[in-house]
Parts: structure tokens; C-alpha cells; sequence
């Protein structure tokens, strides 16, 4: 395990500048894995080398995809083709990565072989029993003490093509069930009355694999796959992850004379909602330049600095800006008057328990704010609170980051205890940020 890293932002005034955030980190896995299925070699450029990408590309590799970067930064991946990954010798270890964990168990329990998973002590937390039962149906077979990693995968020699109805809202669970089903011969469908991020969806389309959406009655969505496609290597061109770029939009919002210009965002509406929340607030955010990459729709954002108000943000947003929560909250508590963020029942099973760690650091900094149920309440005073702590971050890279950012504001620096596990998603965020203007140090 990599030892604690303390990092302090001090209060800054303007951040100025012009960059691309890192690479889309669900994009980025999907590409290592479909490209490590399919036949022919994938190239991938923008791939975002974070930690979490990273094990994904080492436990292809295990199972015999070739994967390698030339001197111009694209990735060449030698898909095995249909029927070809290999059993993995040794434990796959996807570190802190829960799309890793995921998504991976979901495309071995299409594949008759025994895989062997683990992760860090945050991922061993987090729940599996939700790709188990619906992976148990279709034929996989788990071993595992209690429903969490470490955890072994029995893949079904014939998987089972089944019809499920997502319990959670999750595209982890319905890219598990769909990655199974490329084995399965026939039709798998997943119903999702609540849309989640359909990056799957849109790849494996654009691999050749046959997927219809379509709408049940009640209108929540019908994803149809057609098991043993013929997945067709392809070049992507992965966006900035809208989830990385939130960290200096927020920043940007939220210090005074600032200009920051955001290239290349992905902009999927299902990922992008906290743009429309911001907005709301009264964030100044202009999106210019829209365009298509990869298969997903991208944009510029240029982002000014406002006066930010508390509002109401129903639970029906939760999905399209899960992972963008701890970083509002920041934006909240700088804001004036009270802000309540509904239904967020899912952040408790994290990287961390974001709700309940969110919290504890906000108070520390001096934040007024309440946990009714599953909803988040942050009365603001229209000043950033005074700061002066250090936080727990408990290996989770997106409280890091916003404690970083929050601490850009506060009249007294903010102090996170470990900043090492922000390269599972954003590696070179400090200097990212201190290239913009902030004052993030060791220590
Ligand atoms: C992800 C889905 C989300 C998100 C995670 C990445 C993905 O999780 O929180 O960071 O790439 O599919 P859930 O689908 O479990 O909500």
C-alpha cells in the first residue's frame, strides 16, 4: 500500500487557464475491454492512464489480450476474439476499482474458466451481491465469504440469456449483465426504470454487436443484446471524463476573477447533470462548440465565476451526476441559502460512504448542514465556510478532490489526509490545478 500523502490548499484567488481533463474513466474501461474481446487490434487514443484504468488493462492481459502504448500515446490492443480469453494464472487485483471489479466478474461469467478477484481494503467494502445474483442466474458460480471481494468466478460454459430488471439504479450491474450476455446464445435484456450512463451500450453497438433500447410501458428502458456477436476492433477517441472537469469547474465557480476553459467535455445526457444544476444555481458555465467523439457527444466549457444559490435537486438527477455529489457539496456550502440534494442512498456504497464522510468534513470545516434519510441538506451562507481542518478521505479520490478544492475558498486552508488514491481517476491533478492558479503542497 502506497504511504498517506497530506496535501494542503491554501486560498487562491483567480485561476486562469485553458486545458483538456483527463480522459472518460467509464469510456476508458470499456474500451480496454471490448478492444480485448474483439477481433483485430483496437486503438485508443485519450485513454485516461489512472490507476483504475490501469488494473483493467493489466487483468485483460492476464487473459491474454496483448495491450501495449506506442511513443504517441495510442494504446494498440490485440483483441483474443470470440471464445478467446484465457483463465487468468494469478489473482486479478483491480485495486480500488468497483467498474474494474464489476464489469470484468460480468465478462468472465460468460467464459467457462474460474477467475480469482480482489481489490484494496475500500473496494473489499463495497457490495457484489448485485452482479452475483443476477450473474448466478444466467450460470456463473460464486465463491466468497461474505458477498464482497475477495470473491472467485465460475464462468457458465452456455450462459443463460435472461430478462432483469435493475433493483439500483446502476450501469455497473446492467454492464455486468450485458458483458455476460455476449457469451449467452439469444436475446439478454435489462430493464432500467431509471436511466443510468449507457457508455456500454453505445460501444458495444459501434463493435457490431446487435442492441436494441426500447421503452417498456411504464417507460423505463429495454436493453436488448443479441449474444455472439462479432466484435469488430475499432479506433475511440476518448473524451475528457465530465466527472474529472467538475473538480476545476467547480473551482472556477467558485474563486473570484476566474476564466477557465474546459475542452472536449463529454456531455452525455446521462452524465451530465450537474452541469444543469450548477447553472441553476446560477453558475455561469457556456458550452460552445458541441460536437461527436468517440460516439459521444462532447463540448468546450468556459466557466466564469457567479453568485451561487441553494436549490432543491430532485433524486431523479442522482444518476446522471452520482459521482459528482462530494464536489456540489462543496459548491453548496460556498452557496447562499439552503440547498437539499434528494435520494443519494447509492453514495453510501462508494469508494467510501460519501454521505456520511462528506459530512463529517464539511462540519469540520465549519459547514451548517443535516442527513435527512437518504437526502443531503447544506444551509449556506453565500461564504465559503472558514476551513482550518484536516479531513479523512478514507481512500476515496472524489472526497479528496473536493476537500481540495473547497480549501481554495476557505478564509483558512483545507488539509486532506491522503491525496495518493486521486491517480486512480485524475492523475496530475495537483499540478493541473496549480498550473490554473491554486495553491495545493505536500503536507
Ligand atoms: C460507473 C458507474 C457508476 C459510477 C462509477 C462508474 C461505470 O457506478 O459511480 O464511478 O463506469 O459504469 P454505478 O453504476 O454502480 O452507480
Amino acid at each position: 500500500m502506497a504511504t498517506p500523502q497530506k496535501l494542503t490548499s491554501s486560498p487562491c484567488t483567480a485561476l486562469k487557464g485553458d486545458l483538456t481533463p483527463p480522459g472518460d474513466k467509464s469510456i476508458s474501461h470499456r474500451s480496454v475491454m471490448l478492444g480485448g474481446i474483439a477481433e483485430g487490434t483496437t486503438t485508443v487514443t485519450g485513454l485516461l492512464e489512472g490507476e483504475d484504468v490501469l488494473c483493467t488493462v493489466a487483468a485483460l492481459r492476464e487473459m491474454g489480450a496483448k495491450i501495449a502504448k506506442d511513443e504517441k500515446n495510442v494504446w494498440h490492443i490485440e483483441g483474443v476474439g470470440p471464445a478467446g480469453l484465457q483463465e487468468p494464472k494469478n489473482v486479478l487485483d483491480v485495486g480500488n476499482s468497483g467498474t474494474s471489479a464489476r464489469l470484468l466478474i460480468g465478462l468472465c461469467a460468460g467464459n467457462a474458466f474460474t477467475a480469482r478477484f480482489t481489490g484494496d481494503a475500500s473496494l473489499r467494502k463495497r457490495p457484489m451481491g448485485r452482479i452475483v445474483e443476477p450473474l448466478s442466474r444466467m450460470g456463473a458460480r460464486f465463491e466468497s465469504e461474505n458477498g464482497k471481494l475477495p470473491l472467485s468466478v465460475t464462468g457458465a460454459a452456455n450462459p443463460t440469456p435472461i430478462t432483469y430488471e435493475l433493483p439500483v439504479a446502476s450501469a455497473q450491474v446492467k454492464s455486468a449483465i450485458l458483458l455476460a450476455g455476449l457469451g449467452a446464445e439469444g436475446v439478454t435484456r435489462v430493464i432500467e426504470p431509471v436511466p443510468t450512463r449507457d457508455h456500454s451500450e453505445n460501444m458495444l453497438r459501434s463493435f457490431g454487436a446487435t442492441l436494441a433500447v426500447t421503452k417498456r410501458e411504464d417507460g423505463a428502458d429495454i436493453v436488448s443484446l443479441t449474444g455472439k456477436p462479432h466484435l469488430k476492433a475499432q479506433h475511440i477517441d476518448v473524451p475528457a471524463d465530465p466527472s474529472s472537469a467538475a473538480f476545476p469547474l467547480v473551482a472556477a465557480l467558485l474563486c473570484p476573477g476566474s476564466r477557465v476553459v474546459l475542452r472536449n467535455v463529454g456531455l452525455n445526457p446521462r452524465r451530465a447533470g450537474l452541469i444543469s444544476v450548477l447553472r441553476e444555481m446560477g453558475g455561469s458555465i457556456a458550452i460552445e462548440n458541441r460536437r461527436m467523439q468517440g460516439g459521444e457527444p462532447v463540448a468546450d466549457l468556459t466557466v466564469t465565476p457567479g453568485e451561487l444559490s441553494g436549490i432543491d435537486v430532485p433524486a431523479s438527477h442522482a444518476p446522471n451526476m452520482i459521482d459528482e455529489y462530494p464536489i456540489l457539496f462543496a459548491a453548496a456550502a460556498c452557496a447562499k441559502g439552503t440547498m437539499r440534494m434528494r435520494g443519494l442512498k447509492e453514495l453510501r456504497v462508494k469508494e467510501s460512504d460519501r454521505l456520511a464522510l462528506m459530512a463529517k468534513g464539511l462540519a469540520q470545516c465549519g459547514v451548517n448542514l443535516d442527513i435527512e434519510g437518504d437526502d443531503m441538506i447544506i444551509h449556506g451562507t453565500g461564504k465559503p465556510p472558514k476551513g482550518g481542518v484536516c479531513v479523512e478521505t478514507a481512500m476515496d479520490h472524489r472526497i479528496a478532490m473536493s476537500f481540495l478544492v473547497l480549501g481554495m475558498q476557505t478564509p483558512e486552508p483545507v488539509s486532506i489526509d491522503d491525496g495518493s488514491f486521486i491517480a486512480t481517476s485524475f492523475p496530475g491533478f495537483t499540478a493541473m490545478m496549480n498550473g490554473l492558479g491554486a495553491k495545493i503542497q505536500n503536507g
